[in-house]
């Protein structure tokens, strides 16, 4: 137990639409190194939360008829569902709409402008809502956002402003002189090339065009500016500035702060600058992520090809999913999810190398030595020397990996230790050792290494998966002393512990089977409107209501409308009354399909005629005006003519 502290957090998300799965890259990236030095000793402190102001935010909660609060507390809900199903271990959840973080924000607003570093001046420039950004007229692209290539607003307001400018040349000295601060390097190139070099301008740090943000308390008419307000969390959660600031004063500077490689910018820039102002250390490190992007594109609501990591969970488990984005994605780089390359990943690694390891060798303890893990005799020198060798490189050949957080390099160096154990079985032959008495000696040394190479893979793979080390030792019947990175070393294990047969670590899944169920496209499909999904109406009393007379109708006959290209005409029962209806829904029913359902009909609505019919009332369909369709009915079976209030 080295007992140091070690401060890591991820960005805070926006609670704007549902996280997917490369919002989840980030935090289970995140998490792994927390756990990863949690078990190396270190009093890790891993921060996470929620994003909830902003200009974004007010719209769509007013889109939706509901307070932003009441908007924002919902999805925030989710996201930390989402992280108790992935195992997520934040020992921090800030948001930034709790009243500490918000007071925080006014005091750091207040300090900068009270010692000059922000002042009020009149504002003229364009602002891109979706990404919460100020550009200037020569940065758009095509006169466009030149993150998103959304349209930007041309935004005139009188505004306070930082003076980033009077900070540059210090921020640029120190990215010099501390080639760690940002990595990998070519982001810190990136920022000194596009942004610092060229020359910061002051930034615009208030709003005052929307109210949903932190108020400048001493110019109420004025919100913080979402970045600066963002920014703060990583201190105000530890309470900085409070009287109670017994975290910050532990765990300040962050270690590591992991950052999607589109908001570098602002973590490098803006937030070290307002560290600068504060007069407060600066983070030792800001990493930048690539993204996990689908056929090339990132992943986004809005190109439809969002991948649900709830859905993917529920089918693969969580060690599945975890592992695919650990191993799949090089750190710092972009990688690309497809539902082939996770199954291949979970069929190649987790089920034929390390599941089958686990399950040949428990087999063979219990076979042939009463499930009892025999203590090693017969050594072989040339063939268990390269064995024990291996075994004993692996933990410090994965720590120089994590020194680094090259992540999936460290799990390739698990897997490097699990692939000589199966080729150890391929040239040992423990199946022909078996038949002497001779053979069997040493057949009790290969059972033995190969129960205790896998004790050793399963403490290393802690940090990474959450289910998968525990499931190993209880079938190794591993005591708890010998699953603690103290006891890593190989030749450790005890000889006489009983073994335990479990289920597969991983079922194997067939492929093409599996793809053709999750559709064509390769993706789970996810049901999504093909519009924002409108505001509540007005209110309206029960006498408005009680006028449309509701009623549960049988379809007895469905027939096209000859020449019309979406209707249907309807022949209905209602109470002992026939109606003719003609209905919109062509191209979701066949005249099949509805024959003996009950449906719901707006029995006193005029008459109209459609297409030369006449029809006499309308039914009820639930719809995006858009792909998605539905007729809506009762959910038992009950007589028509019923009314429905
Ligand atoms: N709210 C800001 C962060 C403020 S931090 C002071 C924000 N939120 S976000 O919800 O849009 O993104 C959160 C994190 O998820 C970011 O690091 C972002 O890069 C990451 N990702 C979003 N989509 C991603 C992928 N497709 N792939 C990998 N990471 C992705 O930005």
């Amino acid at each position: 137990m080295n007992n140091k502290p070690f401060y890591i957090t991820t960005p805070i998300y926006y609670p704007s639409d549902k996280l997917h799965i490369g919002h989840a890259y980030c935090t289970v990236a995140t998490d792994a190194i927390a756990r990863y030095k949690r078990q190396r000793g270190f009093d890790v402190y891993f921060l996470t939360g929620a994003d909830e102001h902003g200009q974004k935010i007010e719209r769509k909660a007013k889109e939706r008829g509901v307070t932003p609060q009441e908007y924002v507390d919902h999805i925030v809900d989710g996201f930390v569902s989402l992280w108790k199903l992935m195992d997520v271990s934040y020992d921090g959840f800030i948001r930034t709409t709790d009243p500490l973080h918000v007071a925080c924000v006014q005091r750091i607003f207040k300090q900068l402008y009270e010692q000059g570093d922000i002042y009020k001046d009149a504002y003229e420039g364009h602002y891109c809502t979706p990404c919460e950004s100020f550009w200037l007229e020569r940065q758009l692209k095509d006169g466009c956002c030149p993150d998103c290539n959304r349209p930007v607003e041309l935004v005139q307001e009188e505004s306070y402003y930082f003076r980033l400018s009077k900070y540059a040349d210090r921020l640029i000295a120190h990215i010099r002189k501390n080639p760690d601060f940002i990595q990998p390097p070519s982001r810190a190139n990136e920022m000194l090339q596009n942004f610092l070099l060229p020359g910061l301008e002051d930034l615009c740090v208030s709003r005052t065009s929307f109210q949903w943000g932190v108020p400048v308390d001493f110019d109420e008419k004025h919100v913080v500016y979402v970045w600066v307000d963002a920014l703060s969390n990583y201190i105000s959660a530890l309470g900085y500035g409070t009287e109670d600031d017994t975290l910050y004063q532990k765990y300040w500077p962050a270690d590591v702060q992991i950052v999607g490689k589109e908001i570098v910018r602002f973590h490098t820039i803006i937030w070290p600058i307002l560290l600068m102002a504060l007069g407060q250390p600066l983070p030792k490190q800001v990493f930048g992520h690539g993204w996990l992007v689908l056929d090339g594109g990132k992943m986004s609501k809005s190109k439809g090809n969002v991948v649900d990591p709830v859905q993917l969970c529920a089918r693969y488990g969580v060690d599945a999913l975890r592992y695919f984005l650990l191993r799949e994605v090089p750190f710092g780089s972009d990688g690309v999810f497809s539902n082939e390359t996770l199954i291949y990943r979970i069929n190649n690694d987790l089920a034929n190398d390390l599941g089958n390891l686990l399950s040949r060798t428990v087999a063979m303890i219990d076979k042939y030595f009463g499930g009892e893990i025999p203590a090693p005799d017969a050594i072989n020198i040339e063939v268990d020397d390269s064995l024990f060798s291996l075994a004993a490189r692996i933990p410090s050949e994965l720590d120089a990996r994590m020194d680094t957080w090259h992540i999936p390099d460290a799990i390739a160096e698990i897997n490097r230790l699990v692939s000589a154990c199966n080729k150890y079985i391929d040239v040992t032959a423990p199946w022909l050792l078996a038949k002497t008495e001779e053979g069997k000696r040493r057949l009790a040394t290969v059972l033995y290494n190969l129960a205790e190479c896998l004790r050793v893979a399963a403490i290393l793979l802690i940090p990474f998966l959450t289910q998968t080390p525990g499931k190993i030792f209880a079938q190794l019947g591993t005591p708890q002393d010998l699953r603690d990175i103290a006891a890593v070393a190989f030749g450790q294990g005890r000889p006489g512990a009983k073994v335990e047969k479990g289920e597969a670590l991983f079922p194997r899944i067939d492929l093409e089977k599996e793809l053709a169920e999750l559709g064509a496209a390769g993706a789970p499909k996810e049901i999504a409107p093909a519009c924002e999904i409108p505001p509540i109406k007005e209110e309206i009393g029960y006498d408005d209501f009680s006028k449309v007379d509701f009623r549960l109708a049988k379809v007895l006959a469905c027939e096209e409308v000859p020449k019309a290209k979406k209707l249907l005409k309807l022949q209905l029962a209602v109470g002992g009354e026939t109606r003719t209806v003609v209905s919109g829904i062509k191209k979701w029913y066949a005249p099949t399909d509805l024959v003996g359902k009950t449906v719901v009909l707006v029995a006193n609505l005029k008459p109209a005629t459609i297409c030369g019919v006449e029809s006499r009332g309308m039914i009820l369909c639930a719809s995006d005006e858009g792909d998605l369709l539905s007729v809506v009915g009762p959910m038992v079976e009950l007589p028509d003519g019923l009314v429905v209030r």
